[in-house]
């Protein structure tokens, strides 16, 4: 494993998403398994790692921080653990994925940091991200909020999740941000936009789905069918059977950089991001040890300047399928 930072914190260049675990890809996992797997992470290097407050299921629906919690409990003082506030899913309506409900305002946060504290176990959480904009809150506020948060040693370090240039720029000048958690992978560029800000205020950039959902792995095919209802992909477009063909270009491109790199697809995947800025921290998620230890080895291949920009050039032009983009959200 490599280490890099975002803003003034140290992670792992490639950090662990723990959602999967407890959300979005069907079952919860095992525990047991799941606090095994946490652990060996660790032993891997991993010192990154992200939940969310809302991460779980309607019976359970902190079930993530709980297990990330126990978890990393025995090697608190060396991870550093994100999480999120701001959002509930709308567990009424019937659609997949669930729409989300903003809600940042102050009296809230300060619930949910007090809760997301105790199901991790710990009494301070490392980086704090507003999960999505909530229109009806100032962002000012929030990050007014954080700062209390931060003077209090409730937090160490904040950021925000999905947001743009004008929210960063604003939130920043009332309290420094650590962080920007964004979608960001081959197939979904947009907020290449941010770099320039994002450098400008020394702020770092953590890829969310880095791998498309897991499709950049280049391990599944037509063949591939998610039914469950639970697990998300049964309703993005980039798993959908003719997604396959129109990817054949993209998956190509993937494939033969691998084979040129001695390494395998999710870690080019993952290496034309680590390569293309030194504050780019994914984190992947996977429930799964070799895909752990795969994805971990990202951080070791080596991709030029010019490589990456290659890549960059072959992705402009190239046909694509539809990728999922993102979860509805309530307006209130
Ligand atoms: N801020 C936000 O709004 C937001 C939104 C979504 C996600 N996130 C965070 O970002 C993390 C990662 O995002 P994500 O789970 O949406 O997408 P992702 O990391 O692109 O993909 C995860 C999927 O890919 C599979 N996978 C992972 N590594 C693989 C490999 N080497 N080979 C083949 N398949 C592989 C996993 O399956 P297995 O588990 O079966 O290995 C899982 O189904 C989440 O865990 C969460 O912490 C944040």
């Amino acid at each position: 494993m490599k280490y890099r930072k975002i803003g003034n914190l140290e992670v792992s260049s490639v950090g662990l998403g723990c959602m999967g675990m407890s959300h979005a890809y069907g079952e919860v996992s095992d525990k047991k398994e799941m606090i095994e797997l946490l652990a060996k992470a660790v032993d891997l290097g991993y010192t990154f790692f992200d939940t969310a407050e809302i991460y779980g299921t309607p019976d359970e629906p902190h079930h993530n921080e709980s297990l990330v919690g126990e978890a990393l409990k025995p090697y608190r003082n060396k991870v550093v653990i994100a999480t999120k506030f701001g959002i509930g899913f709308d567990y009424s309506s019937k659609t997949v994925p669930l729409p989300l409900i903003p809600d940042s305002r102050p009296e809230t946060i300060r619930k949910s940091v007090e809760g997301s504290l105790k199901r991790l176990q710990t009494d301070y959480i490392d980086l704090y991200y507003q999960h999505r904009l909530d229109e009806n809150i100032p962002i000012e506020d929030v990050a007014g909020v954080m700062k209390e948060l931060i003077d209090e040693g409730k937090i160490l370090h904040w950021g925000l999740s999905e947001a743009v240039e004008e929210t960063i720029r604003k939130a920043h000048k009332v309290c420094p941000v650590t962080a920007i958690q964004n979608r960001y992978h081959m197939m979904y560029r947009k907020y290449e936009s941010l770099f320039p800000v994002l450098e400008d205020l020394n702020i770092g950039f953590v890829p969310f789905s880095p791998l498309a959902n897991g499709l950049l792995s280049n391990k599944y095919n037509k063949e591939t069918v998610f039914t469950d209802k639970k697990d998300y992909r049964s309703a993005m477009p980039q798993f959908k059977p003719q997604a396959y063909d129109a990817n054949r270009e993209l998956f190509e491109l993937i494939r033969a950089t691998a084979v040129e790199k001695n390494a395998t697809p999710a870690q080019i995947s993952l290496a034309w991001m680590i390569c293309k800025k030194s504050y780019i921290a994914p984190i992947p998620g996977t429930r799964k040890f070799d895909r752990l230890k795969e994805n971990a080895g990202a951080a070791d291949i080596e991709l030029t300047p010019d490589e990456v920009g290659k890549i960059d050039e072959a992705l402009n032009k190239m046909e694509m399928s539809e990728v999922y983009g993102g979860t509805k959200i309530v307006k209130k």
